[in-house]
C-alpha cells in the first residue's frame, strides 16, 4: 500500500488536507458557495434520494468502465471540469490536472481563468484539453480566445452560461477575493503561515493568466486578473450570442450551466452538441435544486442524441453510476479535483482518479453489472427511491 493509498482513503481526505496546505483565501475561494450555501450543501443531499438495487449470482467479470461520449469513448465516466486559477492551489496545477487526465484516458476541460495557457497545456502533456469559455465583453477578447484555440487544436468548447452575473461568495468577500490586487499584509501573514505553498508558487513570481496575458485592461498577476476577469464577462449573453459563436465554431460546443428542462430543450433546438447540467457547484443562484434531482426532466427535454455531462457535489462513485443510470453521458467534478492537485500535486490526481474508478467499479459490480453499457442499458429502472 502506498503512502498515498493510506493518507487519502476519500475524496473528503483530499479537501481536509487541501485546507491545511492552501492559504485561507484560496481554500475558501475553492471550497464555498453562494449566499447561505443551501444549494451547495442540497447538491450533495440530492444523492440520497436515488437507492441503488442490489443483484447477485450474476456472473462477474472485471469491470468494464469505458464510456461512449459523442463520436468517441472516455476510459472513465468522469473527469475534471474547468476550475479557475488551479495553477495558484500547486505550481503548474492545471497542467497536473491535464496531464494525469490525459494518462487515465478521459477528457479534461480547462477554465479561461486558467493559470496555464492551452499552448503551454498541449506542451506539458502532449494533448489538448477542452476548453470552456467565458464570453468577455469585448468581442475582440473572444476572437482571440477562439484563434487560440483554433491554433492548438482544440475539439471541444463548453460556454458557461450561469455567471453573467457573477453571485455573492460570501467567504471570498470576507477575505477580500476578488477586492485584492496585491500581496497585502494580511495576505502576507496567510501566506507566511503556508511556508510550504508559498516556496512552490511564489518562487519564479507571482502565477498570471495566461491567456489574457500582456493585456492591460486584465492587469499583471493572478489576483488582479481574477478581479478583472469576472467583472469583464458579458452580461449580455443571450441566445443570440451563442447562436453566433455556433456559427464561428466548427468544433463541438457543448452549453454549461444549464438547469431547467426548457433550457435544455432550447439548446438542443439551436444545434448544440450537448449541454452541462449544472449549478456553478452551488456559486451562482442559491436555493436552486440539486442537479442530479433534475437530470431525469433534463435527458427528457434534451432528447437521447445531445451529450449531457452533468457536475454539483459529485464525490463518490456511487454518485457518479446513479447519474450515468438517470441518463447523463459523463460527470465532471470540480473541488475534488483542485483539491486533489493542492494536496498532493500529480500524484495526488492519478490517486483520486483511481479511487474514484476503483469505487465506481465496486459499485457496478455489487449492482451485477459489468460495464458502463450495462448500466446505461438498465437506466433508471436500476435505482429505486424510498
Ligand atoms: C474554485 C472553483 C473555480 C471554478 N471556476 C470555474 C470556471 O472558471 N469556469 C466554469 O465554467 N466553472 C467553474 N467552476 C464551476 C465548476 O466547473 C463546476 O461547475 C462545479 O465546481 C461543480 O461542482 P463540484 O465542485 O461540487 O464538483 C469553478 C468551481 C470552483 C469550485
Amino acid at each position: 500500500m502506498t503512502d498515498l493509498s493510506r493518507r487519502f482513503v476519500t475524496t473528503d481526505d483530499f479537501a481536509r488536507a487541501a485546507r491545511r496546505k492552501l492559504p485561507k483565501i484560496f481554500a475558501d475561494y475553492i471550497d464555498g458557495g453562494s449566499f447561505s450555501e443551501t444549494t451547495l450543501r442540497r447538491n450533495r443531499e440530492g444523492f440520497d434520494r436515488y437507492l441503488l438495487r442490489q443483484r447477485v449470482l450474476h456472473p462477474l467479470g472485471p469491470a468494464d468502465l469505458t464510456t461512449p461520449l459523442g463520436t468517441g469513448t472516455a476510459a472513465l465516466p468522469f473527469g475534471p471540469g474547468p476550475v479557475g486559477f488551479m495553477g495558484l492551489y500547486h505550481r503548474d496545477g492545471d497542467i497536473c490536472v491535464h496531464r494525469a487526465a490525459t494518462r487515465a484516458d478521459t477528457p479534461c476541460v480547462i477554465s479561461t481563468f486558467s493559470i496555464n495557457g492551452l499552448a503551454t497545456m498541449k506542451q506539458a502533456a502532449g494533448t489538448v484539453p477542452d476548453f470552456q469559455l467565458y464570453l468577455d465583453r469585448d468581442p475582440e477578447v473572444n476572437a482571440s480566445y477562439l484563434d487560440q484555440c483554433r491554433a492548438t487544436g482544440v475539439k471541444r468548447i463548453f460556454l458557461t452560461v450561469d455567471t453573467a452575473i457573477t453571485s455573492v461568495r460570501e467567504r471570498d468577500v470576507r477575505n477580500g477575493f476578488r477586492s485584492v490586487s496585491r500581496i497585502t499584509p494580511s495576505l502576507f501573514l496567510q501566506f507566511a503561515a503556508r511556508p510550504a505553498w508559498s516556496l512552490s508558487l511564489l518562487r519564479g513570481g507571482f502565477p498570471e493568466v495566461e491567456l489574457v496575458a500582456g493585456r492591460p485592461e486584465f492587469g499583471r498577476g493572478a489576483l488582479a486578473q481574477a478581479g478583472n476577469l469576472s467583472g469583464r464577462l458579458d452580461i449580455d449573453l443571450t441566445w443570440d450570442k451563442v447562436r453566433q459563436l455556433r456559427a464561428d465554431w466548427d468544433g463541438e460546443l457543448i452549453i454549461k450551466g444549464i438547469s431547467d428542462p426548457e433550457d435544455a430543450a432550447r439548446a438542443a433546438a439551436e444545434g448544440m452538441d450537448g449541454i452541462v447540467l449544472s449549478n456553478h457547484g452551488g456559486r451562482q443562484l442559491d436555493h436552486g435544486p440539486a442537479t442530479i434531482t433534475r437530470l431525469k426532466a433534463v435527458r427528457a427535454a434534451l432528447g437521447p442524441d445531445p451529450m449531457l455531462f452533468i457536475d454539483g457535489g459529485f464525490r463518490r462513485g456511487s454518485d457518479i453510476v446513479k447519474a450515468i443510470a438517470l441518463g447523463a453521458d459523463f460527470v465532471m467534478m470540480g473541488r475534488p479535483f483542485a483539491w486533489a492537485v493542492a494536496a498532493a500535486g500529480e500524484p495526488g490526481v492519478d490517486h483520486l482518479i483511481r479511487l474514484l474508478a476503483t469505487e465506481t467499479a465496486i459499485t457496478l459490480q455489487l449492482m451485477g453489472l459489468t460495464s458502463i453499457a450495462e448500466l446505461k442499458a438498465a437506466g433508471p429502472e436500476i435505482l429505486l427511491t424510498e
